[in-house]
């Protein structure tokens, strides 16, 4: 990237700001083309840069004009306040949070999926990146829907704390803590206990029984895939693991396929590790495989013996990386490019 690009991490102290800023040093940026900025509770306090560190600095009081992009991850209220103004004042912001990702006006980017959105985008403007849960399963089915198209998707999602910020992770290993001394369990971040349980709804219910978190992946996934004949059916569960979302994907194709053919797509597909099924070992994990790492990865492939056109997947990948930070800081260096 140019040396002489500027940005700001907008929710730098965060979970996902924490792995922004490691992703941004991995690609060279130096220390003084990045801003940190978070509440005004964390102003002077440091942050990691690689092998240096940022002072952070109070969202309130920060000129957006001193940089080109903003990337933003600390909640939607703030990103509705701040990412206009950051426009108005030159910057273009790339947004982590469901602020805008259903706003017509404004694309939903994964880049391996519809990347080429980019090349009409005109500057300064808002991009959304999407839901963790959803950029990893449409990395995954991409080529299955370019070559076969998708009927619908039923999807069971095990998603780690880590997606719930900070605090959750913080919560999950004092409950674990709790736990094996044999003290009461503290549930402030989570409904119920998290540690040695998994819990069946994040984010809000909705009237028509779903979570929200449900509903994203079924709104999000048509829009990126420019396509309102998929429906996706989700279960978004929460289990006690800190890093990767791992995804039990079962989805019925428009025109039949070939199994190896799959096989071999997966095997070429930008993004996707794909993992044959040798044995158990072998099959990818959340905190074994995914965590700390870029691709998505594709085991568990199989042919659905209950119906004719259905197809099993087992997708699992970091969530605060490909799911997050890393796919905003892609579609940074793709409009730079
Ligand atoms: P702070 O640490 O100062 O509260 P997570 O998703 O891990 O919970 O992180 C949320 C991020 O959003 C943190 O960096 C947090 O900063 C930031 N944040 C929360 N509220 C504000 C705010 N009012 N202004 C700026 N940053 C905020």
């Amino acid at each position: 990237m140019r040396s002489d690009l500027k940005l700001a991490v907008v929710g730098a102290t965060g979970a996902v700001g924490e792995v922004m800023l490691d992703i941004l040093a991995e690609r060279g940026l130096k220390a003084d083309q990045v801003i940190a900025l978070a509440s005004r509770q964390s102003e002077g306090s440091q942050v990691s840069f690689g092998r240096r560190e940022l002072t952070v600095q109070c969202l309130d009081d920060f000129d957006f004009s001193k940089v080109d992009y903003g990337l933003f991850s600390a909640g939607s209220s703030i990103s509705e306040k701040y990412a206009p103004r950051a426009v108005a004042a030159g910057c273009t912001v790339i947004d982590n949070t469901s602020a805008f990702r259903l706003n017509d006006e404004i694309p939903l980017i994964v880049p391996e999926v519809n990347g080429d959105l980019l090349k009409n985008f005109k500057q300064p403007g808002i991009i959304a990146n999407p839901n963790c849960s959803t950029i990893q399963m449409v990395v995954a089915l991409e080529p299955i829907q370019r070559k076969y198209g998708i009927r619908r998707i039923d999807v069971a999602t095990y998603q780690a704390v880590s997606g719930a910020g900070r605090k959750a992770q913080e919560e999950l290993a004092r409950q674990t803590m709790q736990k094996l001394t044999f003290q009461e369990v503290e549930c402030k971040q989570f409904s119920q206990q998290m540690v040695f349980n998994v819990l069946p709804q994040i984010d809000v219910l909705q009237e028509n029984g779903y979570s929200r978190e449900e509903m994203k992946m079924h709104w999000e996934t048509q829009k990126i895939f420019a396509d309102d004949s998929i429906a996706v059916n989700a279960t978004a569960v929460r289990v006690p693991v800190f890093f990767g979302h791992a995804e039990a994907v079962h989805l019925e194709t428009v025109n039949p396929f070939d199994l190896d053919e799959v096989e071999e797509l997966l095997g070429s597909a930008e993004g996707v590790v794909y993992v044959p099924n040798l044995d158990a070992s072998a099959h990818p994990t959340p905190a074994v495989h995914a965590a700390g790492e870029d691709p998505v990865f594709v085991g568990r492939l199989r042919r659905d013996h209950s119906r004719e056109l259905g197809m099993n997947l087992w997708v699992v990948a970091d969530n605060i990386r490909k799911g997050a930070a890393l796919n905003a800081v892609q579609i940074m260096e793709m409009l730079e490019s």
